[in-house]
């Protein structure tokens, strides 16, 4: 790579930060720099240029912006944290009358890419014994990539984007859409908000969520942005709630205002 490359990128590693709070340096990845660059010249955008094209070419930047953020994700990814929600958290929570058919339950997905994590927090919750002393449960979904949101409201998943779903969970809740593709039942649909949102900016109110799903989101931000969002979250759960996280998210910028708590192989954060 040429001298001129690597500034041009550095360049753009800072704007982008500015923009997102995103750091690249971590999470470079792959042949992720030679396809920036091949952006960069269809663009032409040079050292000169960089700037002024990222903020008056708004279809530029997205489209470099996607190129950048990873939307890999698949049904029941971590499989131990839906059997904890499913056989453990839901059932808690009907003990403790956290809800009735009064009373409803709320789930955050930051960092929801394509949709796999919301229909998985409320397929583990459909198919909780708890279920049936449940009242209404919705899940809030953001995403920083517009791309990831439409994928989700398209909601139409292909073989590949149908991994970790068991073929009695396909014949329960999805319908083939006659393309070789399948579609969830509208019935699970309704009850996501899907929002395209970067979670730095994004606002939330104090005290509204049982659960936050934040996995192998956070890793996208320096450790300031990262306790910043982690500080965010635990404020947005309920006391009493759980807050979820990758695996190499855990273990830090947390704080006195949850408790660790360790099932099987997972370690997922209680408020207290
Ligand atoms: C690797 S995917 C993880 C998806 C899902 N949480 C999972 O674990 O399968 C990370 C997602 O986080 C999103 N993301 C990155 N930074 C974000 C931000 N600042 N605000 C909201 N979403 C963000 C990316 O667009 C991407 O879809």
């Amino acid at each position: 790579m040429t001298q001129e490359s690597v500034q041009l990128l550095n360049h753009f590693y800072l704007i982008l930060n500015q923009k997102t709070g995103l750091v690249l340096t971590r999470n470079q990845h792959g042949n992720l720099k030679s396809r920036l660059l091949k952006l960069f010249h269809e663009f032409s955008i040079n050292e000169e240029s960089l700037e002024s094209v990222l903020s008056e070419n708004p279809a530029a930047y997205e489209k470099i912006l996607e190129e950048v953020l990873i939307n890999e994700s698949y049904f029941f990814r971590n499989e131990d944290h839906f059997r904890v929600l499913r056989e453990i958290i839901f059932p808690v929570f009907a003990d403790k009358s956290s809800f009735s058919k009064e009373k409803s339950l709320r789930a955050l997905s930051v960092g929801c890419s394509t949709g796999q994590e919301p229909l998985s927090i409320l397929m583990a919750f459909y198919e909780s014994p708890a279920y049936k002393s449940a009242g209404d449960f919705h899940v809030d979904a953001i995403d920083l990539s517009k791309q990831a949101i439409v994928t989700a409201l398209k909601a139409d998943y292909n073989r590949m984007q149908c991994r970790g779903l068991t073929s009695v969970l396909k014949e329960k809740y999805f319908k083939p859409s006659g393309t070789g593709t399948l579609k969830p039942d509208a019935g699970l649909l309704e009850k996501i908000s899907y929002v395209h949102s970067n979670i730095l900016n994004h606002e939330l109110f104090e005290g509204v969520y049982d659960l936050i799903f934040a996995r192998n989101t956070l890793i996208y931000f320096d450790d300031v942005n990262s306790e910043r969002v982690k500080q965010k979250l635990i404020r947005a759960l309920k006391p009493g709630g759980y807050l979820f996280l990758g695996e190499s998210e855990i273990g830090w910028g947390l704080g006195e205002r949850v408790q660790p708590m360790k099932f099987n192989q997972s370690i997922i954060y209680r408020k207290r």
